[in-house]
């Protein structure tokens, strides 16, 4: 059996995946540690697998460093820029972390030979849609650099499969929660409340609405049989069958954590910040032909993460 690169490997999906994957397969993990948690380097060597601490965007160190060995049968590409507020202020993160890991990793793959790509796209791909649901074929517009370079990713996998030997899958994702997770409106909300235990802020009037997934069930999605097509590429929803409202979410977190007495206060504008989507609900039935549906409703998966997380001091520490 072939070897399996998971790039991001080291951040918060991919931590979740590797410990899946390394029970199955031979795991090798790219990752610059930009965002990633050292942490976790430990427990992948127990599990024997193989990290480089280096830039994915560095193609010819990372062919070298993965031409000797087993073949590559497959990436797995979860590398990208998390602060997505930050690269509202300087987009070419984006072009750098999340579109010029795209375009190497799929270098990559043509220099070694690999056959087979998955890419973690975004539900940020389409952009604002009050009120639709949003199935694969709707237009992707989206409002932020972030969604742009996702969307710019895809473009650049779909030339791909016609340009090499590759076929792709691209999972559109929700909000991804549960132990371990780093950013996001759960540890935004945490890290609010350890600094005040008294008053919750929420960016914008806190009437955004989002789905939200727990990441066991996203690990489900990229370990299913199948889910690579043998020729092409195909793109799915990962959908949950729901929405949340902000202030939904900060209620479902004071009452997980006990907390009586907090004031919620909410901002006026629409959206928590520049390119913040303010409603999305996509349509799972692609995937559900495939045999996986959402098996959580978005509050349950808010309950569960932050049940997982074990309170106020379970969290991982927030980046900006
Ligand atoms: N978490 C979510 O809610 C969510 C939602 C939609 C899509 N996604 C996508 O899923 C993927 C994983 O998300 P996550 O939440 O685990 O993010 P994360 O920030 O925890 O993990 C990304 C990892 O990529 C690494 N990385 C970044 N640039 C790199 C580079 N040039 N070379 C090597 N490593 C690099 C970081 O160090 C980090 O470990 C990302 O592509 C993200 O855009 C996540």
């Amino acid at each position: 059996m072939g070897r399996t690169l998971v790039a991001g490997g080291a951040g918060f999906l991919g931590a979740h995946l590797v410990r899946r994957l390394a029970t199955k397969t031979q795991v090798v993990v790219v990752d610059d540690l930009s965002a990633g948690q050292t942490s976790v380097l430990e427990e992948f060597k127990a599990l024997g697998v193989t990290t480089l601490v280096m830039d994915c965007r560095e193609t010819k160190a990372l062919v070298a460093a993965l031409q000797s060995g087993d073949t590559l049968d497959r990436i797995i590409h979860l590398a990208a820029n998390s602060d997505i507020r930050r690269s509202a202020l300087e987009p070419e993160i984006e072009l750098n972390k999340t579109f010029e890991t795209t375009v190497s990793l799929l270098a990559v793959a043509a220099a070694l030979g690999c056959n087979e790509f998955i890419f973690a796209s975004s539900s940020a791909v389409y952009g604002d849609w009050p009120g639709q649901r949003l199935s694969e074929l709707t237009p992707c517009r989206p409002i932020s650099y972030y969604g742009a370079a996702k969307l710019a990713s895809e473009a650049f996998i779909a030339a791909a499969v016609h340009n090499q030997p590759l076929a792709a899958c691209i999972l559109r994702l929700p909000n991804v929660i549960g132990s371990g997770m780093t950013h996001g409106v759960l540890v935004d909300f945490v890290e609010k409340l350890r600094r005040d235990p008294r008053v919750l802020s929420i960016l914008g009037d806190g009437s955004q609405r989002k789905s939200f997934l727990l990441v066991d069930e996203v690990v489900d999605v990229m370990v299913l049989p199948g889910i690579v097509p043998t020729l092409g590429v195909s793109t799915y929803n990962v959908a949950v069958d729901d929405n949340l409202s902000i202030q939904e979410v900060a209620r479902i977190v004071l009452r997980e954590l006990r907390l009586k007495d907090v004031t919620i206060s909410c901002g006026t504008s629409p959206n928590g910040w520049v390119g913040d989507v303010r409603w999305y609900l996509m349509d799972g039935s692609s995937l559900a032909l495939q045999g996986w549906r959402a098996q959580r409703s978005s509050s349950e998966a808010v309950t569960a993460a932050i049940r997982q997380l074990g309170g106020l001091e379970g969290f991982a520490s927030a980046k900006a």
